[in-house]
């Protein structure tokens, strides 16, 4: 099965081009049904077009208040028939209600290993710490900033020498490799949540969750369908 998701964005959009990418491969078995910004005229919706994906611009500064706001993105992505949302540079802090509803299913990435360094700037947050390893998570989206359960990290070192911008781009490559990995394995229900943790599920244990039939043999077999 292919999952339906959408990809919120505010900027440059290479992440969502990590995502497409993957799909046009045929590894990422998830359909982009739409590109959502909040910011018109950036790059990430020349990408989407590009590719033949729909696109919309919800901008924030037209509503009154953030859940006024979401509530537009919300109805959007229900139009587009979406069960999943990937946050890919979106800079928008989202709601109690737009979190709640896409429960479980709402990812983010963020260019830190978490819980370390959350909100703006975090690579030069990180390189003025003087950490010696940065990188990024992938993370499921709760109520708070840069916060949830953690999927995926990949770490990249930082060393005093390295100055924010290249520590930047390292990070970001590492991005574009993790966040459709974890998308592919939301797709694939391979992401348990338990007491806050992710527990990354074998292909054969999501195959057994998946089934409510108790154990069985049914002989003769049934017709396709029943
Ligand atoms: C990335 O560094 C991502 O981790 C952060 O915002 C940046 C977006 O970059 N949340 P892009 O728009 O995907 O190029």
């Amino acid at each position: 099965m292919t999952l339906p998701i959408a990809v919120l964005i505010s900027g440059s959009g290479s992440n969502l081009q990590a995502l497409i990418h993957r799909i046009e491969q045929g590894v990422l078995d998830a359909r982009i049904q739409v590109v959502v910004s909040n910011i018109p005229g950036v790059k990430g919706l020349e990408r989407a077009k590009k590719h033949g994906i729909h696109t919309c611009v919800v901008p924030h500064a037209e509503y009154p208040s953030r859940q006024a706001h979401d509530r537009a993105v919300i109805d959007t992505l229900h139009s587009f028939g979406v069960q999943a949302v990937c946050l890919a540079g979106y800079m928008r802090l989202i709601s109690p209600d737009f979190v709640q509803a896409f429960p479980d299913k709402i990812l983010n990435i963020h260019p830190s290993l978490l819980p370390g360094f959350p909100g703006l700037h975090a690579q030069k947050q990180a390189v003025d710490y003087g950490v010696c390893l940065s990188g990024a998570t992938v993370h499921f989206v709760d109520q708070e900033l840069d916060h949830g359960p953690v999927i995926i990290q990949a770490a990249v070192p930082v060393g005093p020498d390295l100055g924010e911008k290249e520590a930047a781009q390292r990070i970001l490559a590492l991005e574009h490799r993790i966040y459709p990995q974890a998308v592919q394995w939301l797709a694939k229900g391979r992401l348990h949540i338990e007491q806050g943790r992710v527990h990354l599920l074998s292909p054969q244990e999501v195959t057994v969750l998946a089934s409510s039939e108790p154990p069985g043999l049914i002989s003769p077999g049934l017709d396709p369908g029943f």
